[in-house]
């Protein structure tokens, strides 16, 4: 299926306040070579000064900036987040207003870690329509803050930060080209959570009880995503009719770098570079992906074929084919 839309833009926020390893050292009973050994981070970023809406907003300036837009030219601002500062004024809102957007809609989606593939899905068909010609899709995230920092098995995972990119039409035969979504069953749903539910299985009943902070089981999570993920790409390029070895890059969701030679194994990735910055930023949930994004081609020309991959709470994963060409 050839396409009418293309990024145009990528770039991300990552707040100053670097939180080490060493750090967490001093409050938890946890050390340096436990964590990189096991997840590759070795530190991540902490909002102190920024808000959800905030970051996403630096991210939509950058990439007004980078495309030489204004605010006015903007038709659709979509933001996922997990970590949203409030349900309503939207953090898309707040985007609007921060860029003076006037003749832009906005709205917020969360799918947890998956969210961003699936914002861009929903973005890439309204930029198909010439109505829109200019969408921002935003990832942004303050985990830290549904973080329990006494719980040693969730607090050294998460970091925080923003990164969105432009969707624009384009005539050129490449660019966003096929997703596929999939969702498991809700016997997975409490391996991750920080629902309002006490139970997954009291929908919904005066018996919800708040539960504020993250919780995985994370030899759950990370079972599901080793066999789950590389199934997910598979189908994705057996679907396009894609071989694999046409595909220059895969941008996985940075949740932990062990799993990521797991999922190369499993889809045969040989040649494919799979690049990786949990090292510096940790898990950022759905802002994960255009982190990563703007780490890898800030600044650079290019003319790849790249696969996103977002999986995570729900328990949900969403990968993505496109083309990313010209210079970021
Ligand atoms: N420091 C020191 N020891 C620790 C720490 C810590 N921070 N955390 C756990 N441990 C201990 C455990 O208590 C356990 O001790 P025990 O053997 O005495 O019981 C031991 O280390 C091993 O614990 P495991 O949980 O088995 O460690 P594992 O190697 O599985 O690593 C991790 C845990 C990093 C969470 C891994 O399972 C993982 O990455 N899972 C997948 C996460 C993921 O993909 N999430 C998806 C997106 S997130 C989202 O959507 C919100």
């Amino acid at each position: 299926m050839s396409s009418v839309v293309k990024v145009s833009a990528i770039a991300s926020y990552l707040p100053e306040k670097v939180l080490t390893n060493t750090d967490l050292e001093k409050i938890l009973d946890t050390s340096d070579k436990w964590i990189v050994q096991r997840t590759g981070i070795s530190e991540r970023r902490i909002a102190v000064n920024e808000s959800v809406s905030k970051m996403a907003s630096l991210v939509a300036q950058k990439l007004l900036k980078k495309s030489g837009l204004s605010g006015k030219d903007i038709n659709l601002i979509i933001v996922s987040s997990m970590t949203p500062d409030g349900t309503s004024p939207t953090a898309a809102a707040f985007v609007k207003d921060n860029i003076s957007a006037n003749n832009a809609f906005g709205f917020d989606v969360n799918s947890a870690c998956t969210g961003f593939v699936y914002a861009l899905s929903i973005g890439e068909k309204f930029a198909r329509n010439p109505d829109y010609k200019n969408v921002l899709v935003i990832a942004s995230e303050q985990n830290s803050k549904y973080l329990n920092w006494t719980d040693r098995t969730t607090s050294v995972l998460f970091g925080d930060g923003a990164g969105g990119v432009l969707l624009q039409r384009s005539s050129d035969k490449n660019d966003v080209e096929s997703f596929l979504g999939e969702q498991m069953d809700i016997k997975y749903d409490k391996a991750i959570t920080n629902a309002m539910l006490k139970d997954s299985n009291e929908l919904p009943t005066n018996k919800i009880i708040p539960i504020s902070t993250l919780k995985m089981d994370g030899r759950k999570v990370f079972e599901f995503v080793v066999t789950k993920v590389p199934q997910n790409i598979n189908t994705l390029l057996e679907k396009t009719h894609t071989p694999i070895n046409s595909v220059d890059k895969l941008i996985l969701h940075q949740a932990n770098k062990r799993l990521l030679p797991l999922i190369e194994k499993e889809i045969n990735t040989v040649g494919v570079y799979t690049p990786c910055d949990i090292q510096k930023y940790g898990n950022t949930s759905s802002a994960s992906i255009p982190i990563l994004l703007d780490s890898v081609y800030n600044g650079q020309d290019a003319d790849d074929t790249v696969i996103l991959s977002g999986f995570g709470g729900g328990l949900s994963i969403g990968s993505m084919l496109l083309h990313l060409k010209g210079r970021f």
